[in-house]
């Protein structure tokens, strides 16, 4: 594989090689950042990091990512009403200013498809962090990593996607990654309103992954890996609409029971109601695990872009 100038897609991720790689890394900079010998390979470079949509993980783990490996970082949280495209700037023209101050730059933003306009107006690397229920491609890669290092394998695996799989861009980021892994059984459980969408359905069928539609909870018994998402209330046409679907389903400890001992429970956070707190002692709750491997993922990413 050619090496990557922006990461707008998860489909640009799924080589093997380049995944082993970036693990590998991601697996020694934790080793290093634990012992506190980590080198600093990005002095004197700068990150910005635009977020036109509310960010606390990603953007925060990617600014202590930056910094971690030695690099500065500039921040525009909150980009919609405080950058200039609350004068009317376009994304194209801020980007192609930002990138005269930063050698990458990071950028969630509402609309589906504005990394991949942001990518062709920049010269510097582009990451997409979001876009609107497109895709997160990052999170992807560390929810991937999660998987490894709790299970030890990416391969022969029963993983239950639950919740809002029409607009998760989490979920959208993941299933090319599940594609190509051999032997992976998918239960897709949502509300009739929130299934996933038609184009992922079909990349499905094209890569002749077995998935199963269902509407029941229950369904996540026999799952090794269970990655409950947050019903996108922000992508709603109106708030009746997303009341109606919003407590659909709960992981309480009565289902966290009911799993295999050696399944695990992901979420990529933020969780409301999906997810009860109770069940956060379980040993099979890997969430908050799986936000602390952004950290290291997201450094291996930026060392990759960047060096
Ligand atoms: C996710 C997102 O922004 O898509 N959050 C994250 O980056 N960890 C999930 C969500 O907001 O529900």
């Amino acid at each position: 594989m050619n090496k990557l100038r922006h990461v707008i897609s998860a489909q640009q991720l799924v080589d093997r090689e380049f995944l082993d790689e970036l693990f590998a890394c991601a697996a020694t900079l934790e080793q290093e950042d634990k012992l506190r010998v980590l080198e600093h390979p990005l002095r004197g470079r700068i990150l910005a990091t635009m977020f036109y949509e509310p960010s606390t993980r990603t953007r925060f783990s990617f600014e202590a990512a930056m910094q971690k490996l030695g690099g500065g970082v500039l921040t525009a949280e909150n980009a919609l009403d405080n950058s200039s495209a609350s004068k009317g700037e376009t994304i194209a023209d801020t980007v192609r200013v930002v990138s005269g101050y930063a050698d990458a730059i990071v950028l969630r933003h509402p609309q589906v498809g504005t990394a991949e306009i942001a990518a062709a107006a920049s010269p510097v690397p582009i990451i997409n962090a979001g876009d609107g229920a497109g895709e997160h491609p990052t999170q992807a890669l560390i929810d991937v990593y999660t998987i490894h290092r709790e299970l030890g394998r990416l391969e022969d695996l029963n993983i239950a996607l639950v919740g809002d799989l029409r607009n998760g861009r989490t979920i959208h980021s993941l299933l090319p990654f599940l594609c190509r892994a051999p032997g992976i059984s998918l239960t897709l459980i949502s509300p009739p309103q929130l299934r996933l969408p038609g184009k992922y359905i079909q990349m499905l069928q094209a890569a002749d992954t077995r998935f199963a539609e269902t509407t029941r909870l229950a369904r996540v018994q026999p799952a090794d890996v269970v990655y409950v998402t947050r019903v996108q209330r922000e992508r709603f046409d109106s708030e009746a609409e997303y009341e109606a679907v919003k407590d659909s389903y709960r992981i309480d400890l009565h289902v966290a029971d009911s799993l295999k001992p050696q399944s695990i429970i992901l979420h990529a956070l933020p969780r409301t109601t999906e997810i009860s707190p109770e069940v956060d002692q379980d040993a099979r709750a890997a969430y908050f695990r799986q936000a602390r491997n952004g950290l290291y993922v997201r450094m291996a990413l930026l060392r990759y872009l960047l060096t």
